[in-house]
């Protein structure tokens, strides 16, 4: 079951209210709560997430923090989701995206559309530019099969723009993909592993200075 409500300012305590009686005589109603959520809480809820990704997602050139924000919202609602479950490990992400910090699927959704909508300002990190020849024909060749030509977002498959990310941080990626044990990501490892030295870098180095979202 599914409710389309505008909110407008005067009118939204009025369906807070209307919302809360429905999903109490309703039993759940989870499609109509997450909409209202989705419209409201985003901004408030993201003022966690700046304290390292910033205020405009653009995350640390040191490769520490990915920049976010633009990514599309299923991306984002994938990771957030994948974090949460323990799908994918980073203890500073898996604490908080836990249900103490964010309490269900209406408050990931919601989280996820206002990264969305974020306009990064903060510069991007990116790496020598001695071997960008290198790195471009290396992504066409060994990446860009699932990554697609630009390295941009794929959504329907919850893959992240790489176009525009911080150098640093797909360097560290590209690196802790080939750690043992790690079996994340369509065996990245394996296809890491092939590449040449130097290889990486210089694959890291192009797409940080294609256009990001
Ligand atoms: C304490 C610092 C910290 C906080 C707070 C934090 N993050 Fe993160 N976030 C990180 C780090 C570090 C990573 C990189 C993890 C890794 O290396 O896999 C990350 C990764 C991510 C990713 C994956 C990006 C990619 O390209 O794969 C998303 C999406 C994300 N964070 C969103 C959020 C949102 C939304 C919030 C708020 C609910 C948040 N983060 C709060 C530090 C933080
Ligand atoms: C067989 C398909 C495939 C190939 C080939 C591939 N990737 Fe990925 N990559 C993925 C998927 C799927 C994700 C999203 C994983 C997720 O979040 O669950 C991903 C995510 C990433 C990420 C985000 C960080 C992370 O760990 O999630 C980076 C960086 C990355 N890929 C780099 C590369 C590079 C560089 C290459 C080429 C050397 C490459 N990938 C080749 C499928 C692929």
């Amino acid at each position: 079951m599914k409710m389309s409500i505008t909110v407008r300012n005067s009118a939204r305590e009025a369906v807070t209210i209307i919302l809360a009686v429905v999903v109490l005589a309703a039993g759940c109603l989870p499609g109509a709560v997450a909409e209202v959520a989705a419209s409201e809480d985003g901004a408030t809820l993201y003022a966690t997430c700046a304290a390292c990704h910033g205020k405009d997602g653009g995350g640390l050139r040191d490769g520490t923090v990915p920049a976010i924000g633009g990514q599309p919202a299923a991306v984002v609602l994938k990771a957030l989701e994948d974090f949460r479950a323990g799908r994918r490990r980073d203890l500073r992400m898996q604490h908080f995206t836990d249900a103490e910090h964010l309490s269900g699927t209406a408050a990931l959704q919601a989280i996820a559309a206002y990264v969305a909508g974020l306009k990064r300002t903060t510069r991007v990190a990116q790496g020598a530019g001695t071997a960008l020849e290198i790195g471009k024909r290396e992504f066409a060749r060994a990446c860009s099969a699932c990554h697609g030509a630009g390295g941009t977002a794929v959504a329907a498959r919850g893959i992240p723009a790489l176009a525009g990310q911080h150098a640093s941080y797909l360097e560290r990626k590209l690196r802790e993909a080939m750690l043992p044990g790690n079996t994340r990501a369509c065996s990245h490892g394996v296809i890491v592993s092939r590449l040449a030295e130097g290889q990486g870098a210089a694959i890291a180095d192009w797409l940080s200075r294609q256009p990001g979202p």
